[in-house]
Parts: C-alpha cells; sequence; structure tokens
C-alpha cells in the first residue's frame, strides 16, 4: 500500500437513489444523482483505501481508484450487497439516499388506468442499513448522511444517536444544495463534537470529509 490516511484500510461507500419498482415501467425513486457518494469514493481511494463502491442507478462512470462496484436498484439489493461488502470493512460510509419504503407489491404486468378513480399504493417499510450493521456485535466505523429540509442539527443529531453511528455528515437539501448539484455544504457530528464543511464542490467536501472520517477512526481504534 502507499501512503494516504487511509492506506490499507477497506471502505465501503453507498452512493446514488434505490428504485422500488410498481411494476415492470414504473417505480418510486428520488433525486440522488450519486454525485456525493462517488465523490466520497473517489476520496477514499485516493487516500489510499480500498474501496468498494454500491451504487444505485445512476449513470456515472466509476471514480479513478475505485477497486470494485456494484450496481444495485432497490433498498433490499442495497442492503444485501452492503451488508456482504461490509463484512471485513474498516469503515462504511453511507451517502446512498435509500428508499424508507417499498410497494408491497409490485405487479407482474403494466397496471392499467381506472379513468376517474384513485388508485391507492400500500407501501412496506424496507429495512435499515445502517441500523442492521450498527446492531452487529463487530462492525465498521459507521458514518451515516442526513438529507433534511429543515431542523437539519437535530434531525442529524437524533440519527446519530439513533442509528448509532460514529459520524453523521448533515446536508441541507431543496434550496440549490445537497440533491443533483455539483455543490454542497455539510456539517459533520459525532459524540461531544461538530464541524461545518463550508460551500464546495462536492469533490473538495468529500476530501474534507474523508480527512474527517480518517481522524475520528484512528482516534477510535486508537
Ligand atoms: O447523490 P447526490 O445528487 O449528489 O445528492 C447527495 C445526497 C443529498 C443524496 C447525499 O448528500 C445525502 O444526504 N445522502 C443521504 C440521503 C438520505 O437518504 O438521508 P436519510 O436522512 O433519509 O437517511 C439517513 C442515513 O440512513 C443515510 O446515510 C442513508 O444512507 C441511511 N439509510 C436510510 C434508509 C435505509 N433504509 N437504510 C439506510 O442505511
Amino acid at each position: 500500500f502507499g501512503g494516504g490516511a487511509l492506506a490499507g484500510r477497506r471502505v465501503v461507500v453507498s452512493a446514488g437513489p434505490t428504485y422500488e419498482d410498481i411494476d415492470p415501467v414504473r417505480f418510486i425513486g428520488n433525486r440522488s444523482s450519486g454525485k456525493m457518494g462517488f465523490a466520497v469514493a473517489e476520496a477514499a481511494a485516493l487516500a489510499g483505501a480500498h474501496v468498494i463502491l454500491v451504487a444505485g442507478p445512476v449513470s456515472l462512470p466509476t471514480p479513478a481508484g475505485v477497486v470494485e462496484r456494484v450496481d444495485v436498484r432497490s433498498a433490499a439489493q442495497m442492503h444485501a450487497a452492503v451488508i456482504e461488502a461490509s463484512a471485513d470493512a474498516d469503515i462504511y460510509i453511507a451517502a446512498a439516499a435509500v428508499g424508507d419504503y417499498r410497494p408491497q407489491q409490485v405487479a407482474p404486468c403494466k397496471l392499467k388506468k381506472q379513468a376517474g378513480a384513485e388508485l391507492t399504493l400500500t407501501l412496506a417499510e424496507n429495512p435499515d442499513i445502517l441500523a442492521t450493521l450498527s446492531a452487529q456485535p463487530t462492525h465498521p466505523f459507521l458514518v451515516g448522511f442526513a438529507a433534511e429540509t429543515h431542523d437539519v442539527a437535530t434531525y442529524a443529531q437524533d440519527k446519530l444517536r439513533r442509528k448509532k453511528l460514529d459520524m453523521i455528515a448533515a446536508n441541507r437539501v431543496g434550496e440549490g444544495l445537497g440533491f443533483e448539484t455539483a455543490e454542497n455544504a455539510l456539517t459533520l457530528y459525532w459524540e461531544g463534537g461538530s464541524k461545518e464543511l463550508p460551500r464546495a464542490s462536492k469533490t473538495e467536501l468529500a476530501r474534507e470529509l474523508v480527512a474527517r472520517i480518517a481522524e475520528r477512526f484512528q482516534r477510535a481504534r486508537a
């Protein structure tokens, strides 16, 4: 291994949205483009880590240095891929926007419009990837993201505690930041501390984030 703050470390990064199929032609998705997670994967590779990138349906090239890319579509597939890849990982960084719910039943044929009638979809809860990992007796250092439209600090700190994470990167979404854009701004929280990473390109932010993760990780393992 070469130098770098994460030299010799195995890092799993999730990125992009998940698509929850309704029928063969329709799905429930979200606005994640994968840019933030792909930038994080590239930054971790640049820091010397062995990076496995688990990607939802996005149209982005695999970043330089990423050793393995696993493409998935649904939250259930992402859950399975991340749990498998994390078995011997040191760090898991959850930048993916995972669907919290999926249609309870996937219709085998295209649903037909019933003119004038309402259509009700029943949704089932998806398993939480971070919560599954943090419940395991041994698990990687866990970094979550929180995408919030309001009360960002409160919700992010609540997720940090509830999902028992080592760090959370909070971003406000919906004002030309967060989803889809080339730039973002993050606030990092961990037990007893926080750090603002002001508006910058996702590439720059990812490098800064990875540097902070490496720092907290060394401290946790010291
Ligand atoms: O992809 P981009 O267009 O660049 O946009 C980047 C981003 C806004 C998607 C990214 O910066 C971001 O905030 N990602 C997390 C979005 C999200 O779904 O946050 P959440 O608050 O719903 O989930 C909290 C955390 O739990 C996340 O780390 C998520 O990966 C994780 N989670 C959520 C649901 C689930 N079933 N399992 C999980 O592990």
